[in-house]
């Protein structure tokens, strides 16, 4: 497990690059050790999938420093074990064209599908839209689902549950859900519904896990409560990713309708505890 460095650094080719965190080093290891390690113990039993709907350009810089990193799209596509293919999302067209540049040049021999939609609008397609091998043999998805903030639908996780997928997901909880609070419970606004798949949420939120800390665990919960319905399990602990004055952003959460899906992660979390490189 100890053998790929998901942190990779890259040279400047001049096209798009995004700008993150260097708390995001933490995601990109999660994330990259959690492919190493289902790609090596499953590549021979299935057809590997890796879904990213929320992809970005492939490039990030690490704010305040001059360093340039691989992100999730290309970290997956540079692992020792591919995947047999690569689908890849983002709404801006042109994030997509710089991430396309770059699998051509960087990847050229991976099978991959690039789209440009909303991540909420592009799962049906997604599936329809897979190469035939695909669907005669055995498919077993990862998907990345790596916003910004609590946009994801919940109908979108619905629609990746009618196949054999795991997901690793990036919950705002804090970086959105925390900050937008009075906003997001507002009596009109559709935002949770949305992101639960449900409205009967209103009925549980009591004015005590309206409380700062209390809410990040009621948006949480609420959501493993959704995704369990669609028989997926929860991994029991989430990884938190602080910024650097240690305040939580946002949590990473694992689900899988398999045990061993749970297991992969919960080793590959474990391992997560070394510091990222502070440049
Ligand atoms: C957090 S960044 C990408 C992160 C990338 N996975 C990484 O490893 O750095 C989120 C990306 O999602 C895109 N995005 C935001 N909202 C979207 C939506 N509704 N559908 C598809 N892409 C979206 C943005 O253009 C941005 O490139």
């Amino acid at each position: 497990m100890n053998r790929f460095n998901p942190i990779q650094n890259i040279e400047n080719d001049g096209l798009e690059i995004m700008e993150v965190g260097n708390w995001a080093q933490k995601k990109y290891k999660l994330v990259g050790k959690y492919c190493d390690i289902f790609t090596s113990g499953m590549k021979n039993k299935w057809d590997l999938v890796y879904l990213d709907l929320f992809s970005g350009p492939g490039i990030v810089k690490i704010k305040e420093t001059p360093n340039l990193l691989k992100n999730s799209a290309l970290i997956a596509m540079s692992l020792p074990n591919s995947f047999n293919h690569y689908v890849l999302n983002d709404y801006s067209s042109n994030t997509v064209k710089s991430l396309q540049q770059r699998i051509e040049r960087l990847h050229p021999d991976k099978s991959y599908q690039l789209y440009n939609e909303d991540a909420n609008q592009v799962v049906d397609k997604i599936f329809d839209e897979l190469p035939t091998y695909l669907k005669i043999s055995k498919p077993l998805f990862f998907a990345f689902i790596d916003p910004f903030s609590l946009s994801l639908h919940f109908e979108t996780i619905k629609k990746l549950s009618a196949r054999q997928v795991d997901i690793l997901v990036l919950h705002a909880l804090q970086m959105d859900g925390v900050r937008n609070m009075g906003h997001y419970i507002s009596e009109n606004n559709p935002r949770l519904n949305l992101f639960f798949g449900n409205s009967d949420w209103r009925l549980r939120l009591t004015e005590e896990k309206v409380a700062k800390g209390q809410f990040v665990k009621f948006l949480s919960d609420e959501f493993d409560n959704s995704i369990r319905k669609l028989g997926y399990k929860a991994a029991i602990i989430k990884e938190r990713i602080t910024n650097n004055q240690g305040s939580g952003i946002y949590y990473l959460s694992f689900y899988s309708k398999h045990e061993r899906g749970l297991d992969f992660f919960e080793k590959v979390r474990k391992g997560n505890n070394d510091q990222f490189e502070l440049f």
